[in-house]
């Protein structure tokens, strides 16, 4: 099977922006505790981060982290978290049945960016809270005057405001496991008069509306349409989250994951682009794809506990990938890359331990899984301009998404740099491509693909470095053609010059 690409540097869709290459950790399972912080841990620094992990997340290239949540934030009272460590309260955290002891919180997730030099991305708790407490927040991490609540932080020993620019209106409203879960019409009220106040406090936010939590939500569609209708003036951006797994052992279909990506950023953005239009405005809404990856929903490890027991860190959600999960997780970063334009900022969910690419083992190593090497590599190449690329495909046939296209790919330049990811998702057959390189880079710097003859297989503490990126030997450029095979079931990062 053959498939050709034209890639031009004319066909520009926009920046590579570095916010879409954002993660997350939430107050969820091992992410926070015996993830990024664990005192008692060898590699662990006066403030109790793990080194280690510090070190993988600035390897993955993370840009902005979204913090305390997700479910965990719809239940969050801030203020447990700040204040001496040994005042501060345990709480039940009712949306994963788990104790929460407090001792990491604002102040100290606040360290830790600043160690691992990325981006914060706050959410405020709209479930059990409103605008009052939002506000609070804000003005503890973002006010240098000497109010009551600025105040109370520098008592905290923090004397510059953190000035954080991004922030969610609560999380995943729309869902009905959400603690205040609410209609489309309640929350757009409540993220309207919020983003309102927010602003009056620091007109430079960036502010999020909650958008639906997976696009087969009933209610996805009119939910953005009331919602944008009710924050039209208040908010920046709209967020999208969805998660794909492999549903009925049919991984053709799995492998098609990013079709619904591709069609939920493409809905969303015209659902608030017909706004717009109602309300005579030229103003753009961008998207916040704030929670994206593979996860395996029905597994029992997404089961959280019951009854009395109320564990801190339980284990939860500890997803173990594999190569075919790595491929699905390298398609979607193409989708993301492609919608440039209209996706302004996106968080791989989650960064350590729960759903994530970095894992830990308490008291001992941290390691990569397999969706670590097509975020990272993205991440470090990706720069200058998204190009949308021509691609004529050989087609497979999935009973998820109908007949899609076997190859899927994007490009994207710099001055001489070009860098092109591809995938081919067909389970059975290799597809030779051949590319035409207009624009002058035709000087191939390196070619790597991820696959393996198991695409079932998973990395694992023991073994993490067996089956990574390796250079892909039938790449070739000739008179400004680039020639490769892609093995089935694989993704491919080509570098030019
Ligand atoms: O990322 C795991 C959970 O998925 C988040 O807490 C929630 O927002 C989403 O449903």
């Amino acid at each position: 099977r053959t498939a050709s690409l034209v890639i031009d540097p004319a066909f520009a869709v926009g920046p590579v922006r570095r916010r879409t290459f954002g993660s997350f950790v939430e107050h969820l399972g091992r992410c926070v505790y015996t993830g990024i912080h664990e005192p008692d841990h060898p590699t662990a620094d006066a403030d109790g981060f793990r080194g280690d992990v510090l070190d993988l997340t600035r390897e993955l290239g993370v840009s902005t982290v979204r913090y305390p949540g997700g479910n965990f934030v719809s239940g969050y009272r801030w203020e447990d978290g700040v204040g001496p460590v040994e005042q501060r309260p345990r709480r039940l955290d009712l949306a994963w049945h788990s104790m929460d002891p407090n001792t990491v919180g604002t102040d100290e997730f606040m360290r830790w960016a600043d160690k691992a030099g990325i981006e914060p991305m706050m959410a405020v708790n709209l479930g059990t809270r409103g605008t009052a407490e939002a506000l609070d927040l804000l003005e503890y991490c973002n006010v240098a005057a000497d109010s009551a609540i600025a105040e109370q932080r520098r008592a905290n020993g923090v004397d510059e405001p953190y000035r954080v620019k991004m922030w969610c209106l609560g999380n995943e409203m729309d869902g009905p496991w959400q603690i205040g879960h609410k209609t489309a019409h309640e929350y757009g009220r409540l993220a309207a008069e919020t983003a309102r106040a927010m602003r009056m406090m620091d007109p430079s936010l960036e502010l999020v509306a909650c958008g639906s939590s997976q696009r087969s939500m009933p209610t996805f569609g009119e939910w953005e349409r009331v919602v944008l209708t009710e924050t039209w003036d208040f908010v920046d951006m709209i967020s999208a989250h969805a998660y794909y797994w492999e549903r009925d052992e049919d991984l053709q279909s799995f492998l098609g994951s990013a079709v619904d990506m591709d069609r939920f950023i493409d809905q969303v953005a015209a659902t608030a682009d017909a706004v717009g239009a109602a309300n005579k405005s030229d103003k753009v809404i961008g998207i916040s794809f704030d929670e994206w990856n593979v996860w395996y929903q029905d597994r029992a490890e997404s089961r959280p506990p019951s009854g009395d027991d109320w564990p801190v860190a339980p284990v939860l959600l500890e997803d173990n990938y594999s190569v075919a999960d790595a491929v699905v997780v390298g398609n979607l970063l193409i989708s993301l890359l492609r919608h440039t334009d209209r996706v302004w900022s996106a968080n791989l969910a989650q960064l350590v331990n729960v759903i994530a690419p970095i894992m830990t083992v308490p008291g001992g190593k941290a390691w990569k899984q397999t969706i670590f090497h097509p975020f990272a590599l993205t991440a470090r190449h990706a720069k200058g301009e998204v190009l949308r690329v021509v691609l004529d495909s050989p087609t497979i046939e999935t009973a998820q998404f109908g007949t899609i296209d076997a190859v899927d790919a994007v490009a994207t330049a710099e001055g001489d740099e070009m860098t092109v990811f591809l995938i081919n998702r067909d389970v059975d057959s290799p597809v030779d491509v051949s590319v035409a390189l207009r624009g002058g880079s035709d000087t191939l710097v390196e070619a790597l693909t991820l696959s393996s003859d198991d695409p079932r297989y998973q990395a694992s503490a023991e073994d993490d470095a067996s089956v990574v990126p390796v250079a892909n030997d039938t790449a070739s450029v000739q008179d400004g053609k680039l020639s490769i095979t892609l093995p089935p079931i694989s993704w491919t990062m080509v570098r030019l010059a």
